[in-house]
């Protein structure tokens, strides 16, 4: 490991006379071309300011935190409708004036390091840090705010000193700005506690307030945030072509932050997820924030480039990682989400329950996927195509009532149902050299998922699954928590730490969007936390959507998207479903390659691969582990076209995915090795595709090229395509 380390500490204590001197303090980042100017505003308020080649990014934006003032006996109650203004917040209990500057240390920072699995297999983490630490005379309290800066973008965060005055304390709300210069475009989804599926709206910031309310579509676990909030990471660009994308990392034993965009100020400032009393933060010093980042571009590749989320994370705990494997997978899954089957054994819901179950007095209802017959198709479909996994949904009691409780009928994860021979299916699994993944779907009863965590997991164990897909469907249990405040952002890394004790891998679902805990838990191979494919039997995905996740949803890791699929009409595998997948079949095979993620799923069902066997043969080979990996196009809603590297072998892969209307690439290969000839299969879409009207047609056709070689390639409205390149 590459490892320098320069700290160049310039400790500088206040005294009346530095005072003015200390309180603005300029940051410059590695090359010099990002500066951070921090000053103190007239009310002794820490702000900040971002530029580029002296150019504005962000405008002078004001940090700081409001807690929640601890009264006799009884704390104030939350008001969830309005952001404080800075002259009402609570003298006593502000994080936010008053303060003077004491000690300023400046330090920078250059380790190469190497991910248990990623997009390249090292990284670079560079930057200048700058902690300053801050000293409020009036109620006699220490903060630090740490600043980092790398060459492609801005961290800060609050640390809280273990001292007297600042111990336990309740966060009422961080004030964290981003002051925007221009009426930038955004890619943004509507803020909510409890999930991200949602589609994305391009707009203008001024524009955002009045899209907000069209975009929230009413449903049980959809619980709005603030007045104008959208969620991150939040993609802009701004009207002279510069990418800023906004985020955090490293979101531990705190509440996930919304922005808030006051159109008056076009600023953006933080809002917290709360807790069921409204609070959004119980903190014990010494304690820190998450980081919150800035990352900016001068162009779209550069986001998707960038490593600052993962960066900002700590190194693995993990020790020994031999256990950690990159997977790729098949699953009992599609049929039940399209409809044709069913994860419930029967639709009689009254004649269950949850272990005492008599199933000789049971009717099936003759749906059943989950059975051993059919799920040993999937492993020997898996065995003969070189899957690694097949994950099988449905398999244990209690999917008659899992959505809603109306009996109360919650998993245990420890029981089967009657035709789902555990034992019998681990020994097949295990001839075939497949493995089995788990599937703990907990309906969101967070507190009896933890009460039964050992036992399922040791039953993982003793049954051969080393990866678990666990669901968050529904509202909190207790009522009144959300999926992203700080007590279920504790759940989730509870489960991804025990999980590592029992050397199991964790793909969440429904959980909270992923901050780069993966640097530091690589266990953690997958997340949703965003519309996955499941949305597209449930009337689709906007055409555009993958071309904006990587600038949104993956910035913060991977997603467990689930490609792969090959019949685009819903109603042939369930007549009463309507739905239609908005893409082409190239695109489908595309997304291997641009939805980077350490586990990728061949979710359509082994028939549908079987009509199509050349085309099949792209996800059979493509790697799920990377040494390289290049963003050759990258606009929001229109194209990415990404190259990487296998890890394992000098085979590249390209795949690219496009918006409405379709794309013309020029593709340059000089990302080969000079000198050297490979055969590339390019998988494209055909003359007549569109994803409307022609998704299945295709072409293939190989071709030797070398790193002198351009291809010009067509993409078809909602289309793709993929090169394999040996
Ligand atoms: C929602 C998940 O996203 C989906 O993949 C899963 O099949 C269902 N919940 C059931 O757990
Ligand atoms: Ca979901």
């Amino acid at each position: 490991m590459k490892r320098v380390l320069t700290i160049v500490t310039l400790i500088l204590h206040s005294s009346l006379f530095t005072l003015h001197v200390l309180s603005a303090q300029t940051l410059q980042s590695p090359d010099g071309r990002l500066a951070m100017h921090f000053a103190l505003n007239g009310e002794g308020r820490p702000t900040y300011r971002l530029e580029l080649d002296g150019r504005a990014v962000i405008g002078t934006s004001g940090l700081g935190l409001e807690l929640k003032r601890e009264q006799a006996g009884r704390q104030e109650t939350f008001d969830n409708t309005q952001h404080t203004e800075a002259s009402t917040i609570d003298q006593k209990a502000d994080l936010m004036t008053g303060f003077t500057v004491g000690a300023v240390d400046k330090t920078s920072f250059d380790e190469t390091w190497q991910p248990v699995w990623g997009e390249e297999s090292e990284i670079r983490n560079h930057y200048t840090e700058m902690a300053v630490r801050l000293h409020q005379t009036k109620n006699d309290r220490d903060i630090l705010i740490r600043f980092r800066l790398f060459n492609d973008g801005l961290a800060l965060r609050y640390e809280f000193p273990d001292q007297r005055n600042l111990t336990y304390f309740v966060i009422r709300e961080e004030h964290t700005e981003f002051a925007m210069t221009g009426d930038h475009w955004a890619w943004w989804i509507p803020g909510d506690y409890d999930t991200q599926e949602y589609a994305y709206t391009k707009s203008r910031l001024s524009e955002i307030r009045s899209k907000l309310p069209a975009a929230i579509t009413p449903n049980a676990s959809q619980t709005p945030a603030g007045p104008t909030c959208v969620q991150t990471a939040l993609q802009l660009k701004t009207d002279d072509g510069l990418y800023i994308n906004l985020h955090e990392a490293a979101c531990i034993d705190y509440a996930t932050m919304h922005l808030d965009y006051n159109e008056r100020t076009r600023t953006f400032e933080s809002w917290l997820t709360p807790d069921c009393r409204g609070d959004k933060g119980y903190l014990q010093t010494p304690c820190q924030s998450p980081w919150r980042t800035i990352i900016v571009g001068r162009t779209g590749a550069d986001i998707l480039a960038s490593r600052m989320t993962l960066n900002l994370n700590e190194p693995c705990r993990i020790e020994d990682t031999s256990w950690i494997r990159p997977t790729k997978y098949i699953g009992v899954w599609w049929e039940m989400i399209t409809g044709r089957s069913q994860w419930a054994y029967t639709n009689d819901v009254t004649s269950v329950k949850l272990g005492q179950t008599d199933y000789n007095k049971v009717k099936p209802n003759g749906k059943h996927a989950a059975n051993t017959a059919h799920v040993k198709e999937y492993i020997d479909f898996a065995a003969q195509h070189g899957f690694d996994a097949v994950l099988v949904e449905g398999w244990n009691e209690g999917w008659e009532d899992w959505f809603g409780h109306q009996k109360d009928l919650v998993f245990d994860f420890v029981t089967p149902y009657p035709d789902f021979d555990v034992k019998a299916i681990h020994q097949y699994a295990a001839q075939k050299g497949v493995k089995m993944i788990m599937h703990h779907e907990t309906s969101s009863s967070a507190r009896n998922y933890e009460r039964h965590l050992d036992q399922a997991y040791q039953f993982m164990v003793d049954n051969g699954y080393p990866a678990v897909k666990s669901g968050y469907v529904g509202d909190i249990v207790p009522r009144g928590e959300h999926h992203y405040g700080q007590w279920m952002n504790n759940h989730y890394l509870y489960c991804i730490q025990k999980a590592a004790q029992y050397r199991i891998m964790v793909n969440a679902h429904e959980a909270v969007r992923p901050t780069g805990l993966c640097r530091t838990y690589p266990n953690m191979i997958g997340n949703e936390s965003a519309r996955g494919t499941e949305y597209e039997a449930f009337g689709g995905n906007t055409v555009e959507h993958t071309t904006i996740l990587p600038f949104t949803r993956l910035i913060g890791g991977p997603m467990d998207y689930t490609p792969g699929i090959f019949e685009m009409d819903c109603s042939k595998l369930s007549p009463t479903n309507d739905s239609k997948v908005r893409s082409t079949l190239a695109r489908q095979l595309a997304l291997y390659v641009t939805m980077y993620s350490p586990l990728q799923m061949a979710a359509d069902l082994p028939e549908n691969y079987e009509r199509f066997p050349d085309a099949f043969q792209f996800i059979k080979d493509v790697p799920v582990d990377w040494q390289r990996s290049l963003y050759l196009e990258a606009e929001p809603g229109e194209v990415v076209t990404i190259a990487r590297q296998d890890k394992h072998s000098r085979d590249w892969y390209v795949g690219s995915t496009v918006g409405q209307g379709g794309h013309d690439t020029a593709l340059s290969l000089s990302f080969l090795e000079p000198g050297r000839t490979y055969e590339a299969t390019i998988y494209q879409d055909g003359k007549d595709a569109d994803w409307e009207k022609n998704p299945q047609s295709y072409v293939i056709w190989k071709k030797k090229v070398t790193a002198k070689t351009r291809l010009k390639l067509h993409s078809a409205s909602g289309g793709g395509f993929a090169i394999s390149i040996k």
